[in-house]
């Protein structure tokens, strides 16, 4: 068997009230794509920020995350993209567009002034922001919710990593916008060659642009492997209860994971 790109075994997250994760043990392909799915507290995020080295200071963790392939630590912006909820999480309100993103070419790429905004703009009219050259001056308040979810992953991209973390990057979003950030998404991890660790409640979502699925279920992994094998014969009560929802883009957000009844689960 091939090396994975990510060997994950025992990892346990405490942040002081109790195990968040607990004994979480997961291995990814280079170039997979992995949705982490799982109710609300079901520890997805701290998996995701686990990863990405972005636990809380406070946070006490133990086990093991190996990034094989990889001859040095990964950096956070060069080895690894993060991609927020909310996309104000990873933009800088009184900075230019085009300065963020530069930003992160000239720190990670080494690239200079003038190169790293000639790469902002490219980046820009990868994600589809219209005019890009002329928005480079622009500030996130200009755009849309949508767009600045697509500048957010413009400047998640910009150091070249090769593991893109997203963490229910298009949640906030209505419908329509959902989908379109969905497939820019997809596009772009394809075309780049990239491995993505992806939150999800959504598991239509996950069926269609997961190869892996992981379940989290209070902040154990419950089920994982491929999609068809997890989706099409689950094993965990929890697993098949999510199923039977049939959660999807198109499931009101109020109407999704928190009416699983799982006091009858384990
Ligand atoms: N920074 C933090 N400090 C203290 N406790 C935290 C912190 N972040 C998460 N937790 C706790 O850890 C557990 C797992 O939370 P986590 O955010 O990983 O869940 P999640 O699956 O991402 O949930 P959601 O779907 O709501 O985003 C929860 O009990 C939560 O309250
Ligand atoms: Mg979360």
């Amino acid at each position: 068997m091939t090396e994975p790109y990510l060997r994950v075994r025992n990892l346990t997250v405490d942040y002081g009230g109790g195990a968040a994760l607990q004994d979480v043990s997961l291995q990814l392909a280079k170039g997979g794509r992995l949705a982490l799915i799982g109710e609300s507290g079901s520890g997805k995020s701290t998996f995701a920020m686990a990863i990405a080295g972005l636990l809380p200071r406070r946070a006490r963790s133990s086990g093991a995350i190996e990034f094989p392939g990889l001859s040095h630590r990964p950096r956070l912006g060069k080895d690894i993209g993060v991609l927020f909820q909310d996309p104000s999480g990873s933009l800088d309100p009184v900075m230019k567009i085009g300065d963020q993103i530069a930003e992160v070419a000239m720190t990670h790429q080494g690239l200079g002034w003038i190169s790293a905004r000639v790469r902002a703009a490219e980046l820009l009219d990868r994600v589809r922001i219209p005019r890009p050259l002329a928005r480079l001056n622009s500030y996130p308040h200009e755009f849309s919710g949508g767009q600045k979810q697509r500048i957010a992953l413009a400047a998640a991209l910009a150091g070249n990593p090769s593991l893109l973390i997203a963490d229910e990057p298009t949640s906030a979003l209505d419908t329509v916008v959902q989908r379109h950030i969905v497939n820019l998404l997809d596009e772009l991890v394809r075309d780049n060659g990239l491995t993505l660790l992806f939150v999800t409640h959504d598991i239509a979502l996950a069926s269609e642009r997961a190869d892996k699925i992981a379940v989290l279920y209070k902040g154990k992994l419950v089920e994982s492997g491929p999609v068809a094998k997890v989706l099409g014969k689950p094993e965990h009560p929890y697993t098949k209860a999510l199923i039977g929802t049939h959660i999807s883009l198109d499931t009101p957000r109020a109407k999704r994971l928190a009416e699983i009844n799982t006091d009858d689960l384990r």
